[in-house]
């Protein structure tokens, strides 16, 4: 399958798909990479990789709208098969949506800790066990039909960092496994509800 995958920032996920696709039984191959800003780490891994890369930054359009639009455009030009948004920083308006279906990654175990500091907010919480949750976008923030979450132990002495960084280890893997599994498998959605695989009977 082919995969379109929106970075903001390190792109650590998206270099474990980069790394996963490299095996031809994986089933899905990064196309194209898009971004929301210049200068970023992310970015810089799909060029090593020899990927195209696109950036469309909110600020260069009048209205929301319009980039929207422009992101909904640059993604259908790669016909993705599957768009993989891996801690890429804006929210995806319908256009993009209406693309091609969305798989988004977040390091919390939703619907807890939602929004853009869930790993901030969960140690803040005291919570004893968190997660990362892999979910297929929907207009919301973070409230798409959960497709697999893993939890993630708290340690006493974590910090923002620690704790994120222990959480992408177990993230990269699980996204690496779904966007595989849907890729080779195909997948159903019914409600709150995503099935891989053709399940018979
Ligand atoms: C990931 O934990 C993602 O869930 C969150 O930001 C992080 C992005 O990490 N939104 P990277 O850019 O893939 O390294």
């Amino acid at each position: 399958g082919r995969l379109v995958v929106l970075v903001s920032g390190s792109g650590t996920n998206l270099q474990a798909l980069l790394d996963a696709s490299a095996d031809p039984s994986y089933g899905a191959r990064v196309v194209a990479v898009g971004a929301d800003r210049e200068g970023i780490e992310g970015l810089v891994r799909a060029s090593k990789a020899g990927i195209p890369t696109f950036v469309e930054k909110v600020s260069d359009y009048a209205t929301r709208a319009e980039w929207d639009m422009a992101v909904a455009a640059r993604i259908s030009s790669y016909a993705p098969d599957l768009v993989v948004s891996a801690g890429f920083m804006k929210i995806l308006g319908k256009p993009t949506l209406q693309a091609a279906p969305l798989l988004n990654t977040h390091p919390a175990l939703l619907p807890s800790f939602p929004g853009a500091h869930g790993v901030r907010d969960a140690l803040a919480h005291g919570v004893k066990v968190t997660g990362c949750t892999v979910m297929l976008a929907d207009e919301g923030v973070d409230t798409g039909p959960i497709v697999a979450q893993e939890a993630v132990p708290v340690l006493p002495d974590d910090d923002d960092a620690v704790l994120h960084e222990r959480i992408k280890t177990v993230e990269r893997r699980l996204l690496v496994e779904i966007v595989g599994r849907m890729a080779r498998e195909g997948w159903t959605v019914s409600g709150r509800s995503v099935r891989i695989g053709n399940h018979t009977g």
